[in-house]
């Protein structure tokens, strides 16, 4: 099995949408034997709660099921999971901060270089859920297909 884990700061709105779009296009691919996705937060505020209403509006709308419930991400997750996908730079610091692990930490917008972002802007403030809609849909689509290049899958 193939783990992939999102981390985002609240584990609310960004990282719970990669998860979700990720894991569609995963189930689209036939792949869901293999590959397995979560999310997890850096920060502590929302723990246990469900997705922001703004993600679960916009996975609705696209007819992509998804049930969580925010977790902190942990040192086991650094050894459970293959790939850590962070959101932002700072949730990338905050994960180097956990000590090494096993798993590849990588920014999640490596895998869309075409959209010239290097971050998926934090929607709390903003509202601008739309727009992480459209990075993590090209970036999740970018990165399974690297993890199906690595795995031969
Ligand atoms: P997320 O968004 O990191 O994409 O889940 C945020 C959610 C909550 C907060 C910040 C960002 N907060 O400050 O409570």
């Amino acid at each position: 099995m193939i783990r992939v884990l999102f981390v985002c700061l609240g584990n609310i709105c960004r990282s719970p949408m990669a998860e979700a779009v990720f894991m569609h296009h995963v189930h689209a691919a036939g792949l869901a034997s293999q590959i397995i996705a979560d999310s997890a937060g850096t920060g502590h505020w929302h723990l246990g709660e469900p997705p922001h209403p703004g993600t679960m509006r916009i996975l609705h709308a696209r007819g992509i099921p998804y049930a969580h419930r925010a977790r902190l991400i942990t040192r086991h997750d650094l050894e459970h999971f293959d790939y850590i996908l962070t959101m932002d730079e700072m949730n990338w610091q905050d994960v180097q901060e956990l000590g090494p692990g096993r798993a590849k930490v990588m920014r999640l917008m490596e895998f869309a270089p075409h959209t010239g972002q290097t971050e998926v802007p934090d929607p709390y403030y903003s509202g601008r859920f739309e727009e992480v809609y459209h990075l993590v849909n090209e970036a999740t689509q970018g990165l399974l297909e690297y993890i199906r290049r690595e795995h031969g899958v």
